[in-house]
């Protein structure tokens, strides 16, 4: 089966969050189960600054645009061990900008960016040798892909008979823009209608993915069915219920070699679930010099790691700090970046309890392996969550997850009580009502059981033995594909 994947950002090219790791590592799962797969992201200026083998190509080609004609390179790159081609769309008036979608607000242009990424990605794959079976695209960025290919590219042989998958990756961003732009898409204004591109007179372009492609997918389960409904589908939920027979929900996996406390750059001391304490003692030195301390906390270390997006519950997190440094009873350490009110918020916060609160503002691939390595507890405590990958890479870690039972959370935390703990599934913390309270609760159980060392090793043991790993949805992925090709 050959995959056409299409998608705004990929590691280890460009990243701003988990849309990244899965566009980067889900088309190598799938080589590894016997797909061909080719991988077209943008060339973003941060892409091309890596010293990745990416090399140009001869290929360059105008895309259409409104009146104007914008250009195409097409670059190359073929990363050491990777099975998957990856192609870079460059076109420097676009992407060679800091920043993918801003910096740090959204670039007034970014429908035209993806107008254009979206068009030439298609474009691409309509020149190649051989047909594609499968286009595979993810969030807003692509969704005019599926629409592109059902209306103006019916008539090149590589990706006319090609079927689409859009995948939602997160429901809150839409990309939506005003209706002229909708001239630059080349679309015929009749389709500028609210069963298809309009939404409330604006250009909706998640939407458009979603009426267009033969089949949506979503990271889990539980966010399939929350999506069809208020407020889960953020205004769309009566598109997905229309279309629900072609709605799964796919769990996301994760790159089981990037994060590896077993083989990672990042970290000072290899481990295993055999030796975590040392492990996490070594990981905990390196963070006290990153953070500019003498020594290490002996304090459980419970971290957050994360986009500073509402999504993600940070004023749970800013409260939750406010109301339990005092007690002494943890150290904390959050590692984001995103909103400005949030950023400060966090950094009064950790002002007003030195030496028990350190908050680094940014975006540091190294340093969130570090600080998952060194946390005994991650904090995921989302108001809404697709499917979150942190939890996920906590586990890998050994530290254990306090997360709010939304989304992908319900689907891969199993919170921790008698019942999960004699079965041999608890692996977390888990809690329903938005309220910091609530967080301090679950909180205060995850430090209860901590002090219990026996339960505790058991714990991390467990979480650090599941496989996570894409092997299992990559499965799910084929299958799909494969349904969705045998449909008329
Ligand atoms: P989302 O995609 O909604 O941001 P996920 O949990 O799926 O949430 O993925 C987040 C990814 O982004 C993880 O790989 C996480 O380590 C990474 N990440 C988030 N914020 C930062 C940051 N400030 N520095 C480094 N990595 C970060
Ligand atoms: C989105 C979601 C997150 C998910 C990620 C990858 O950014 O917010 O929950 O894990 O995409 O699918």
């Amino acid at each position: 089966m050959r995959v056409l994947e299409v998608a705004s950002e990929a590691t280890p090219f460009a990243k701003t969050g988990g849309l990244a790791d899965v566009a980067g590592a889900l088309p190598e799962a799938l080589c590894r189960l016997g797909c061909e797969t080719t991988l077209v992201i943008p060339a973003y200026r941060e892409a091309l600054a890596k010293g990745l083998p990416i090399e140009p190509t001869d290929l360059a080609f105008e895309v259409p645009i409104g009146t104007r004609r914008p250009v195409a390179r097409i670059l190359k790159c073929r990363l050491p061990d990777a099975r998957g081609e990856v192609f870079l769309v460059a076109n420097d008036d676009y992407y060679d900008r800091p920043g993918l979608y801003g910096s740090p607000d959204d670039y007034p242009d970014n429908a035209e960016r993806y107008i254009f990424f979206s068009r030439a990605a298609l474009e691409l794959a309509g020149r190649q040798a051989t047909s594609f079976d499968i286009i595979h695209c993810h969030d807003w960025q692509t969704g005019l892909v599926p629409a592109y290919q059902k209306l103006l590219y019916k008539s090149w042989p590589a990706v006319a008979n090609a079927k689409t998958v859009m995948t939602i990756h997160n429901m809150a961003y839409q990309g939506m823009f005003w209706q002229w732009d909708m001239l630059l898409t080349g679309i015929d204004w009749q389709h500028f209608n609210w069963e298809q591109m309009e939404f409330y007179g604006q250009l909706n372009l998640l939407k458009t993915g979603l009426v267009f492609a033969d089949a949506i997918t979503t990271v889990s389960p539980t966010y399939a069915r929350e999506i069809q409904q208020s407020p889960g589908g953020c205004g769309l939920e009566g598109v997905l219920a229309a279309r629900s027979e072609l709605l799964t929900g796919i769990v996301n996996g994760i790159d089981t070699q990037a994060w590896d406390p077993g083989n990672d750059p990042h970290i000072p001391r290899a481990y295993s679930e055999h030796d975590v304490d040392l492990g996490k003692y070594a990981a905990r030195v390196a963070l006290a010099a990153r953070l500019g301390r003498a020594a290490p906390d002996a304090r459980p270390l419970v971290a957050f790691v994360g986009r500073l997006a509402e999504q993600k519950g940070v004023e749970l997190v800013v409260e939750l700090i406010s109301r339990m440094a005092g007690s002494g009873r943890a150290h904390f350490v959050v590692l984001g970046t995103g909103n400005r009110w949030y950023e400060e918020a966090l950094q009064r916060t950790a002002a007003s309890f030195p030496g028990t609160v350190d908050v680094v503002i940014g975006f540091d691939e190294g340093l969130a392996h570090l600080v998952q390595a060194a946390a005994d507890i991650t904090l995921v405590p989302s108001r809404f969550e697709p499917c979150g990958l942190t939890q996920l890479y906590a586990f890998r870690y050994g530290s254990i997850p306090v997360v709010r039972a939304t989304g992908g959370l319900v689907d891969t935390v199993v919170d921790t009580n008698p019942d999960t703990l004699a079965r041999g599934v608890a692996s977390g913390f888990t809690f329903d009502a938005i309220d910091p309270m609530a967080l301090e609760h679950a909180l205060g159980r995850a430090l209860d059981a901590h002090a219990d060392r026996e339960l505790w090793t058991r714990l991390v043991r467990h979480v650090m033995r599941q496989d996570w790993s894409w092997e299992h949805s990559g499965r799910d992925y084929v299958r799909l594909f494969e349904r969705t090709l045998s449909r008329p």
